[in-house]
């Protein structure tokens, strides 16, 4: 059987994930597993049609598909994306449809659903035959449990295709709306104060839904805000994950991202993203920017800040993709994520309505300087980092280390004194059948009226 690899990490043949499927080669060693390192590759498949068109011609000989790649930023890296997106720019959608697919990462667990999704309705649209996905942590390697399951995972792929099992599908496909928008002036005006906002964009031609709504956006402020486009900024390439600025923040690229980011991106109070839905994700220039901005590793580079997003496009089909939106804002940056604003509805008046208000309701969250507390998203993002920072990647993440000690972010519940003091205490009373009973009774009505007598007694 004849299965093509396309690792997706710029790290080419030092990727991580790429020795897992290293230990699925060599106990499958009847199965022909061909690699391709497309991310690596990306730029030579951009100039140069043969090399893609090489990848291309295997994929179509081929009985299955197996997509390899490290979870970068909540996703799949840019340069990987840049690869999906030439399958469909160059309408070679035809040589993936009815192969079986599986999807194999290595990640530290942070977001990995939100990668696995996007690759499964990738895998969809371009009608292939989704078998199976997993998930592993760098280390998995190093446990023979895991070990085994990752025999099993490659097994299943292996009989699906011998035996042309039937697929399931999770995802619709997408389906595009040519509504135009026609935005109107707006008859009172925002003022920003002292608030500095700026829209960042990948697109601002004026013709398009984007780029007329960032421009009503932009005449909704009395003052002038900077909009500026990625493509403008002296930017090389994606990010090679060679981590060094795990030490301290300083990115190996010799290019004008790290300053751009530094000056022009933090220095505002108020930043919105807009962008257009390409495939199941932004465009592949927009995940650059993300996977660039990575040079703060783990430290909330945009914390405290008003962010939201301005999106043409289908982005109600795709609650993923909503998800790492917002993910980005609260789980990464600790910043406020006000709202997603999108020209689904389908209706002008009422795009321009949202688009006034989304100004005003930025600038007035900034003035209060509000964060929305964190829901399951940002707190349990955190507590993967933390354990990984204090942890095992201490080492390699110092100036994340650095900073999550300096803010208090070492927040373990171990730390806890009181806690610590008086669970067991609680607990070996409870053994007592009486105080138990009593205990219990009361756990329905303590934690509430213990609030509500705090509640006359705060401001
Ligand atoms: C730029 C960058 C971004 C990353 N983002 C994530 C992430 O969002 N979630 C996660 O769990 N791990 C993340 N990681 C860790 C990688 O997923 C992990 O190291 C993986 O094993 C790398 O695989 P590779 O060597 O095959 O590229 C990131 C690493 C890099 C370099």
């Amino acid at each position: 059987m004849k299965i093509i690899v396309l690792n997706g990490s710029p790290k080419g043949e030092d990727s991580i994930t790429l020795q897992y499927v290293a230990y699925i080669r060599k106990h499958f060693p009847q199965h022909d597993f061909r690699i391709f390192h497309v991310s690596q590759r990306i730029k030579k498949m951009e100039r140069d049609l043969e090399a893609f068109q090489e990848v291309i011609n295997e994929v179509r000989s081929a009985d299955g598909i197996l997509w390899s790649f490290g979870l970068w930023v909540l996703c799949a890296p840019a340069q990987y994306m840049r690869f999906i997106e030439l399958i469909s720019e160059r309408g070679m959608e035809a040589a993936f449809e009815n192969k079986y697919a599986a999807v194999l990462t290595t990640s530290i667990h942070f977001y990995d659903h939100t990668a696995h999704n996007y690759m499964r309705a990738v895998c969809e649209d371009l009608k292939m035959k989704f078998v199976d996905s997993i998930s592993l942590d760098i280390i998995d390697m190093m446990k023979e449990d895991r070990r085994r399951e990752i025999t099993i995972f490659a097994e299943g792929f292996i009989k699906s295709i011998r035996e042309q099992a039937v697929t399931s599908r999770l995802f619709n496909p997408l389906t595009f709306s040519d509504f135009v928008y026609q935005p109107t002036e707006p008859k009172t005006k925002v003022d920003p104060g002292t608030k500095k906002v700026l829209v960042l964009t990948d697109a601002n031609d004026i013709p398009t839904n984007l780029g007329k709504m960032i421009t009503r956006f932009k005449q909704s402020f009395a003052g002038e805000i900077d909009v500026i486009n990625l493509n403008d900024i002296d930017i090389r390439g994606a990010c090679l994950g060679c981590m060094r600025c795990g030490y301290d923040y300083n990115c190996t690229y010799k290019d004008g991202f790290a300053d751009f980011y530094n000056q022009r991106v933090r220095s505002a109070d108020i930043i919105v993203f807009a962008g257009t839905v390409k495939g199941r994700y932004l465009s592949s220039m927009w995940k650059t920017f993300y996977d660039r901005a990575y040079f703060w590793n783990h430290t909330p580079s945009l914390a405290g800040k008003q962010l939201g997003y301005i999106i043409a496009g289908p982005l109600r089909q795709n609650p993923n993709l909503i998800q790492i939106l917002e993910a980005s804002s609260t789980a990464r940056q600790h910043a406020n994520h006000v709202d997603i604003i999108t020209d689904e509805c389908g209706n002008s008046a009422e795009i321009d309505a949202l688009l006034q208000s989304f100004a005003q309701c930025l600038v007035s969250l900034a003035e209060k300087g509000y964060i929305r507390p964190q829901n399951f998203l940002g707190v349990g993002g955190h507590k993967v980092f933390r354990d990984d920072i204090w942890g095992r990647l201490r080492p390699l993440w110092q100036a994340d280390y650095r900073y999550f000690k300096k803010h208090g972010l070492f927040d373990f519940p171990q730390k806890d004194i009181k806690i610590r003091v008086m669970s067991p205490i609680l607990m070996l009373l409870t053994w007592i059948p009486a105080v138990r009973r009593k205990y219990y009774a009361n756990v329905k009505t303590f934690p509430a009226g213990r609030l509500k007598k705090l509640v006359e007694h705060v401001d």
